[in-house]
């Protein structure tokens, strides 16, 4: 009788270790989705400054309401924030701590030269990266909502100089994210079949998420260079909101 207590606190313990690696699977999965979805939001600017107020607008409940609900986004923007710092707080658990620690993994990822230890070494650089450039937009996101738009975006992509934050921030983003959903489906055993053929499948992921990281960059470029286009013309009328033409002509400013 005396021993039970300390047994199953102990079989308790040992359980954290794995509750909180899911924690980081399941945070990192739901980022690295939302990232896909968001910069396919964010890319509607190149079908033209109607589109991109139209998907702006939908976010604020606008079609609902008949009026812009800025803490819908905010409420969102939140959300995306709990989820990022949860994220970087359990994967702080795998930095190394100390320099020993950093060269005995150098050395040993020098001497294998295995493409997935490389891998999860830049996906450390890359998420130490984004604790400090995505904390910086997700604040900007938070607390201005009101200014997400083409002209509002492009104002602050350009006047506002946040476009080589951005560029950085791109390149950062899609590595670390790629790399994260190829190591999610590798752990977890996703796409394995009857697992017969373990080499053949981490080929078909490693093929498949660099032609993900190339097709999320190439647009990411695209948006960005879209923005920036946008940001100089209008720099002499930085602030004014983007009015579409169809509104614009009834007068209803939204
Ligand atoms: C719900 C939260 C978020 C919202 C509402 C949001 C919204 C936006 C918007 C509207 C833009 C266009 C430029 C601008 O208006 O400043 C943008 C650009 C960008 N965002 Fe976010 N964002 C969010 C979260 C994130 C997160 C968590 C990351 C990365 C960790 C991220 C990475 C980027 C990047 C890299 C760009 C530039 C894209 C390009 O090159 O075209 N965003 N975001």
């Amino acid at each position: 009788m005396t021993t039970t207590a300390p047994v199953s606190v102990a079989r308790r313990l040992r359980r954290w270790p794995a509750r909180l690696d899911f924690l980081q699977s399941a945070t990192g999965l739901a980022l690295g989705l939302f990232m896909w979805v968001h910069m396919i939001f964010v890319a509607t600017i190149l079908l033209g400054k109607d589109a991109m107020w139209t998907v702006a607008r939908m976010f604020e409940g606008y079609f609902i309401f008949g009026r812009p609900v800025y803490g819908l986004v905010s409420a969102l923007v939140a959300t995306v924030a709990t989820l990022f710092v949860v994220h970087a707080a359990l994967a702080l658990r795998k930095f190394p701590t100390n320099y020993r620690q950093y060269r005995t993994y150098r050395d040993h990822s020098k001497e294998m030269r295995h493409e997935d230890t490389t891998l999860w070494y830049w996906q450390v650089v890359t998420g130490f990266a984004l604790f400090f450039m995505a904390s910086v937009h997700l604040y900007i996101m938070l607390t201005r909502p009101d200014r997400i738009g083409p002209f509002e975006s492009a104002d602050r992509v350009w006047t506002d100089l946040m476009w080589p934050l951005y560029l950085v921030m791109l390149f950062a983003v899609e590595f670390h994210g790629g790399v994260g959903l190829y190591r999610l489906a590798l752990k977890w055993g996703w796409f394995e079949g009857d697992g017969s053929d373990a080499a053949g499948t981490r080929r078909k992921l490693r093929f498949f998420k660099w032609a993900l990281t190339g097709f999320f960059l190439v647009l990411g470029l695209l948006t960005l260079a879209a923005y920036m286009k946008i940001g100089i013309e209008h720099a002499p009328f930085y602030g004014q909101h983007y009015v579409p033409s169809a509104i614009g002509a009834t007068g209803v400013a939204p």
